[in-house]
């Protein structure tokens, strides 16, 4: 029955537009889905939008009065939209930003890169108990002429040391060069380079075809130290290697020098150091050997023995590190595992 202030029943038919699309409207859990609920009852084709086009057929004098009820729906509808809209924003930016929070009081996530490996720290931590007394690190190629290896050393050719079981020739034969098998040739280059008095370490690697075990290698590192001066005795050389034994293993740590034989040195020793804490109990270890440097070596770099005098030593890095640490077994330092590594602290 057609209200008089609406003759065409719009009234009804408005309703249930507008509530179709509150419900629609109140159902959008985002903006997306708000877009498609506006568009589906208040855009092109929707109910509310043929309503409003029916206007044309309803008579002139009623046409007002049915344009306001279709107006006052499409006006609920619209204020719905933009209501939700703003909540469904609020709600979303709230979201994004919970996603994208970050805790600066986090802890940083670390990547290593890798480490540098004790040998290496330790070579230069010995090197720098040196420069610390005022000498100066010298350096020798790896790859090195036999005459520097040995006959400048005083080693002569048929000396076992020279031999194929112990040394690695480099082909060809003719050229006589060797992978060095310590670091004494640095000496030789040293006395004929520099200016006297001379005072120098110098670390680097050498090579043997020693067997592996747990106390050799066949690629492993001494530090050489050579002092050339007046007045040089073995009490300097004694003086020095305990101040270096000392700093290494600590204020108790002892060293003991054994009459030994080496051809460029006159007199030699082999130099062991107490170890209290090495497995199967505390004993004496060879750490190196050293000795005053032999006049025959002097004269051969040129340097007047009359006039001066000088000590050597040579020590293994790998057992320097080995007696530090009671390391039961060298193999470790060479496998290239961080968790060895990882141990002397030190990660990048
Ligand atoms: C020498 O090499 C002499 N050049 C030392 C020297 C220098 C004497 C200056 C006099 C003057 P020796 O072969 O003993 O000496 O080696 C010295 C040290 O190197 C050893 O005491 C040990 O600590 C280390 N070493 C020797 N062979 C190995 C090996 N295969 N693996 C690891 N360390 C080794
Ligand atoms: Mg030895």
């Amino acid at each position: 029955m057609p209200h008089p202030d609406d003759p065409a029943g719009l009234g009804a038919r408005v309703d249930a537009a507008v509530t179709a699309a509150l419900a629609a409207i109140e159902a959008a859990q985002s903006t997306a889905e708000l877009q498609a609920a506006k568009a589906a009852h208040n855009g092109q084709g929707s109910e509310l939008a043929a309503l409003n086009g029916s206007l044309r057929d309803v008579a002139p004098e009623e046409r007002k009065a049915a344009g306001q009820i279709i107006g006052a729906g499409r006006g609920r509808v619209g204020a719905a939209i933009t209501e939700r809209q703003a909540q469904l924003a609020a709600a979303e930016e709230q979201a994004q930003l919970e996603a994208e929070r970050i805790d600066v009081t986090a802890l940083p996530r670390i990547r290593a890169v890798g480490g540098r490996h004790p040998l290496t720290m330790l070579s230069e931590e010995m090197g720098d108990v040196f420069v610390g007394m005022g000498w100066e690190i010298a350096e020798g190629p790896e790859l090195e002429h036999e005459w520097y290896n040995f006959d400048s050393l005083n080693v002569d050719p048929d000396h076992p040391a020279r031999g194929e079981s112990d040394t690695f020739y480099v082909a060809p034969a003719d050229r006589h060069m060797v992978l060095r098998t310590q670091t004494s040739p640095v000496q030789m280059r040293s006395m004929l380079t520099r200016e006297l008095p001379i005072y120098i370490v110098a670390p680097g690697r050498v090579y043997r075809t020693d067997d592996i075990d747990a106390t050799h290698l066949p690629v492993f590192t001494q530090i050489e130290g050579l002092a050339v001066d007046k007045g040089l005795t073995m009490a300097n050389l004694r003086g020095t290697l305990e101040h270096l034994a000392r700093i290494m293993f600590g204020e108790e740590a002892k060293i003991r020098l054994r009459p030994n034989y080496f051809p460029f040195t006159e007199p030699s020793a082999e130099m062991d150091v107490w170890h209290p804490g090495m497995r199967g109990g505390p004993r004496w270890v060879e750490w190196g050997g050293c000795g005053m440097v032999n006049p025959n070596v002097l004269r051969a770099a040129g340097i007047d023995p009359e006039v001066y005098s000088g000590f050597a030593f040579g020590m293994g890095i790998e057992r320097t590190l080995q007696f530090r640490y009671q390391l039961d077994d060298m193999r470790d330092m060479i496998e290239g595992d961080v968790r060895f590594t990882e141990q002397f602290g030190m990660v990048i």
